[in-house]
């Protein structure tokens, strides 16, 4: 896959005919989206079935994190809609990774198409000091990589993590390990927004990175035909 290819926007929007809208600018250059739970509480399952028929791939970022039984569940029901990305948060713990795959391996056996299972380390929102409060006892940082060896353990196809943490989980879990990074902006977005940890399009896949996130320098840019072409220009 090209870089482009790799390119996954974030459609957090309120509603589906907006996104519906930012879908028909951004293609044909990009064809990967993602839902989080903004949208997905809007529209529901409908809103997939719309992003499918426009014929792109799809990220439902939904981070589940609950007992073993009902993640895997929920991870059947994104499975089921065809959506080509899901993720968890691994701090739901092994078990949980573990009974999800085992899920997602029968239900591939069944219907020969799976969706890729990311695991979630740490919110890039949450410093040391907000670990420390909740009780964890490592570094952010020591904590990614913890549960980066976690999810690989138990069958993860990859995890979100911010750009600058791109080389410690390729190094600790191997290249094959699919890193998802968002905290992306590129030299020609103006704002860094609410993201503290930034990097260009091109620095990340530099970097190793297999799929950028990228939401606002794109959905809120004055025209998205002209932000795509300049982000295309780069990673052409
Ligand atoms: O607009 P922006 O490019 O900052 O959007 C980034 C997207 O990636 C948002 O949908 C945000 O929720 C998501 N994200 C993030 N940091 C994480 C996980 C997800 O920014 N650690």
């Amino acid at each position: 896959m090209n870089r482009l290819e790799r390119v996954i926007v974030a459609l957090d929007v309120e509603n589906g005919d907006r996104a519906i809208e930012i879908v028909k600018e951004c293609k044909p250059e990009i064809s990967y989206f993602k839902v989080g739970k903004q949208l997905f509480t809007a529209e529901g399952p409908a809103l997939i079935k719309r992003l499918k028929d426009e014929n792109v791939r799809v990220f439902l970022d939904l981070k589940y994190h609950d007992i073993p039984n009902t993640v895997a569940n929920a991870v059947i029901e994104a499975a089921k809609l065809g959506v080509d990305m899901v993720n968890i948060h691994l701090s739901g713990g092994g078990k949980m990774v573990k009974t999800t795959v085992e899920r997602l391996n029968e239900f591939y056996q069944i219907n020969n198409f799976k969706p890729l299972l990311i695991g979630v380390t740490v919110l890039t929102s949450l410093g040391d000091e907000d670990l420390k409060e909740i009780g964890f006892v490592h570094s952010t940082k020591e904590m990614v990589k913890r549960l980066a060896i976690l999810g690989k353990n138990n069958g993860a196809d990859g995890v979100v993590c911010s750009p600058h943490e791109i080389e410690i989980v390729k190094n600790t879990c191997g290249k094959d390990f699919i890193t998802v990074t968002p905290g992306i902006r590129p030299n020609f977005a103006l704002t860094k927004d609410d993201q503290k940890r930034i990097m260009t399009p091109g620095m990340a896949f530099e970097r190793g990175t297999d799929y950028i996130v990228i939401g606002r320098p794109i959905t809120r840019a004055e025209s998205i035909k002209e932000a795509v072409e300049k982000l295309a220009d780069k990673l052409r």
